[in-house]
This record gives C-alpha cells, sequence and structure tokens, in this order.
C-alpha cells in the first residue's frame, strides 16, 4: 500500500502558460544570432520600465542575482545586518549572509504570510542597514509602515518583489515607489509571469547598462 502512487502522472508545482506566439519568439531569437544580450532584452527593459513607471530597469540573470547585486550596490558587508522576513525562498537570506553580513528574520502575519511590519523595530540593531520586505504569493506587504520604520532608522528598503510582477499597492504598481531603492523581480517559470529566467549575467552589466 504505501509503495503505491498517490497519481499516475507527475503533478508540477506550476506549469508556464507556452504558446505558439512564444515558440515563434524563441524562433526569432535564435534566427537574429542575438542569443545572449541582445535588441528583445533592451526592448523588455524598456517595457517594464514604461510598466512600472519607474526610471531605471535591468535584465539580470535571475532574482537571486538581482538581490545579490543590490546589496552589493549598497555596500552591505562584513558588520551590517539585514531585516527580512522567515518565509521565503532561500536566497533572500542566503545572499545576506553570502554578502558575510547577518540576516535578522521578522516572523510573519498568520493571516497574510508576509513579514509583520510591526515587529521590524524589535530587531532594529545600529549594525542594521536594510529592510527586505518579500510580497509572498503576490501581495504586498504594509509598505508605508515599512517605509516610515526605514526612513527614522535610516535604513534603506530592497522589495523583493519576485512573486508580484503586476501587482498594486495603494493603487501603484509594486517596485514603482521610490520610497525603495530597489525591487527586484523575478521570471522564473514558476513565476507569475516567465521569461525561462533572465536576459544578461551580471558580468556583462557595466558594459551595457543603459540608465
Ligand atoms: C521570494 C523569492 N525571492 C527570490 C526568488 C529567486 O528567484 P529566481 O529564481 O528568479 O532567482 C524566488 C524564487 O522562487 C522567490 O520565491
Amino acid at each position: 500500500m504505501k509503495d503505491r502512487p498517490r497519481r499516475e502522472t507527475f503533478l508540477p508545482f506550476s506549469r508556464p502558460m507556452i504558446g505558439e506566439e512564444e515558440i515563434a519568439g524563441v524562433v526569432d531569437t535564435l534566427r537574429s544570432g542575438w542569443v545572449t544580450t541582445g535588441p528583445k532584452a533592451a526592448r523588455f527593459e524598456e517595457e517594464l520600465k514604461a510598466f512600472n513607471g519607474v526610471p531605471h530597469c535591468l535584465a539580470l540573470l535571475n532574482a537571486t542575482t538581482g538581490l545579490e547585486m543590490t546589496l552589493g550596490a549598497l555596500g552591505i558587508g562584513p558588520g551590517d545586518e539585514v531585516i527580512t522576513t522567515a518565509h521565503t525562498f532561500v536566497c533572500t537570506v542566503s545572499n545576506v549572509v553570502l554578502r558575510g553580513a547577518v540576516p535578522l528574520l521578522v516572523d510573519v502575519e498568520p493571516d497574510t504570510m508576509n513579514l509583520d511590519a510591526d515587529r521590524i523595530e524589535e530587531r532594529i540593531t545600529p549594525r542594521t542597514k536594510a529592510i527586505v520586505p518579500v510580497h509572498y504569493g503576490g501581495l504586498p506587504c504594509r509598505m508605508e509602515r515599512i517605509w516610515e520604520i526605514a526612513a527614522r532608522h535610516g535604513l534603506a528598503v530592497i522589495e523583493d518583489a519576485a512573486h508580484t510582477m503586476g501587482a498594486r499597492y495603494a493603487g501603484n504598481r509594486i517596485g514603482s515607489d521610490p520610497r525603495s531603492v530597489f525591487s527586484v523581480y523575478s521570471f522564473h517559470p514558476n513565476k507569475n509571469m516567465t521569461t525561462l529566467e533572465g536576459a544578461r549575467s551580471p558580468s556583462t552589466m557595466r558594459d551595457t547598462r543603459r540608465t
């Protein structure tokens, strides 16, 4: 009994919607010869910028790389602390550890599964440099409260918006509010919009960045 499978067929965690248009797009890219950073990556950045109404947008390898780069850009390193949620994908936390900094985890609200903004201040010390809220499953965190705390303590806010492409907070697209220094999206196939992962490797970024 215990060896009998529950299902006859494999149940995927998520299934990306890939239709003829997407397949034609891939074939067109392969035929164009631009198989790394090309005009489509630039168009993607421009369209995403317009969609979110933001001044800058950079296509990278994936959200893991994006989070790593944003922590690096803020100069976060040994001796620093970063506040984030106890409930996320591993890279939100492991990127902090990889930079030699200490992640401080805040418990989630039972009804939203998002970090409990009212418990952030319990964790802040003089070494704390940033807050990384994760909008879990596409539901935005209580950002007004988070921005207010960040401003009062001089902390940077980086939104882990991996699940939140297209979501709105207080009428505005997630990632469009300048009170967050960076917002990072994921286009992994199990997210709400996919590019089958990212478009550009970080090693080429400095040479090709358009701001
Ligand atoms: C909350 C969260 N942040 C970051 C990531 C990393 O995304 P990516 O696979 O694009 O590196 C994921 C991926 O599952 C995620 O769920």
